[in-house]
């Protein structure tokens, strides 16, 4: 089976830092950015240069230092965001800019004010600016799903006329459904002319949960980019999730014609590093890397997962970076199994920080039987008035 090589566009320190509740300072956003070159991110979505001057030194920050993939910029399909996406990417080994513009009628009336014929002039005009400074551009009509396909196909013509290297079809408010997504990809390569000269990508939202099974579909039309986040975090109900994606590939690789850069491994790293940055984690029975996902309580189920783990499980714990050891801690742990388990997670807490996550790990385990991992990032990372709350409804 000939494989397609997807490219797997990581916007969690844009699209998904936009979500409420998930700030990201500049700082944990180059950490993040340095696990999501280890995982194998092909192209990174840094910020939003234009949106603020936290978002513009994070982009320049990321671009400085993370050599390997595609360093994004988001901009407005204007002259002003464009340039300033660009000086953020300044020293950008692989620079991207990646332009929007909505295509759907209720946003251009609505919200832009601006018809369909200013749409396509507008995004004309940004796209070829954007080439004139850099070769890598991105071009997505915003709201894509509910737009008037033949308008789609014009917009979408016109940035591809203009010099856009990559088409993103976003369904900005997660409203497609597969088939329906899969076909307006199939439409677009079949109506856009020059379309085989450029990358299809498609960025999913999950407003009805669908965002990896659209994403998935999209593929099976002929994307072969993926616009994802860790954890799925994005605006609203997220955006489709990263791990999601990756694990369908690999689990899946027999019956799929695709494969990745992803280096499944660092899955639970990056997902770990992303609570503790942003202060929660992902639901319990969330895929992949919820504190469930690798659990088993049911006496029947724990039996056929000793007697072969493959009974109940279709992936192990260790390829997506789970630590296979699992010690349950307790208030009968010590030091030293703590301190192992931190590791595991990527945290190596010197001897006095080390002592006071200990304290607060007592602290807790005097009314929490078992400690799951999720806890223990929250001590290594809440402030302490939430760290309180969390005691005390633990
Ligand atoms: O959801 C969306 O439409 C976006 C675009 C900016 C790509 O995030
Ligand atoms: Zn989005």
């Amino acid at each position: 089976m000939e494989k397609h090589r997807i490219i797997f566009f990581d916007t969690t320190l844009r699209d998904g830092e936009q979500a409420p509740g998930c700030g990201m300072g500049v700082y944990d956003k180059l950490r993040m950015a340095h696990q999501l070159d280890a995982l194998g991110a092909d192209v990174i979505e840094a910020g939003f240069p234009m949106a603020s001057e936290d978002d513009f030194r994070a982009v320049s920050l990321v671009a400085a230092e993370i050599m390997r993939p595609v360093i994004a910029g988001l901009a407005r399909a204007s002259e002003p965001d464009i340039r300033r996406a660009w000086a953020a990417l300044d020293c950008a080994r692989h620079p991207r800019i990646h332009v929007f513009l909505a295509s759907s009628d209720l946003h251009l009336q609505c919200k832009l004010k601006i018809s369909r014929e200013q749409a396509l002039e507008q995004a004309s005009r940004a796209v070829a600016y954007a080439r004139s400074l850099c070769d890598d551009v991105e071009f997505s009509p915003e709201d894509a799903t509910r737009s008037d396909p033949d308008f789609l196909c014009r917009l979408v013509q016109a940035a591809v006329d203009a010099g856009a290297t990559t088409i993103n079809i976003p369904d900005t408010v997660g409203y497609s459904i597969p088939d329906e997504f899969a076909a307006t990809i199939r439409s677009i390569r079949e109506r856009v002319r020059s379309i085989e000269n450029v990358i299809i990508s498609v960025h999913c939202h999950n407003d009805l949960g669908l965002a990896v099974a659209n994403t998935i579909a999209a593929l099976h039309a002929g994307a072969r980019q993926v616009e994802c986040t860790i954890n799925g975090i994005g605006e609203r109900a997220g955006n489709a999730s990263l791990e999601e994606i990756s694990m369908i590939l690999s689990v899946r690789q027999a019956q799929l014609p695709f494969e990745s850069g992803i280096n499944t491994q660092q899955i639970y790293p990056a997902s770990c590093l992303l609570s503790q940055i942003i202060g929660f984690t992902p639901q319990p029975n969330k895929a992949i890397v919820g504190r469930n996902a690798f659990a088993h309580e049911a006496g029947i189920h724990q039996h056929g997962v000793i007697a072969n783990p493959l009974c109940y499980e279709i992936m192990t714990p260790e390829s997506v970076g789970v630590p296979g050891n699992r010690l349950v801690l307790g208030k009968h742990s010590g030091r030293h199994a703590l301190s192992k388990r931190l590791a595991e997670l990527g945290f190596t807490p010197s001897g006095s920080e080390l002592d006071s996550v200990y304290a607060r790990f007592m602290k807790l385990a005097e009314n929490k039987k078992n400690i799951y991992d999720q806890d223990l990032l929250s001590l290594v990372s809440l402030p302490a008035h939430q760290q309180a709350a969390i005691h005390a409804t633990t």
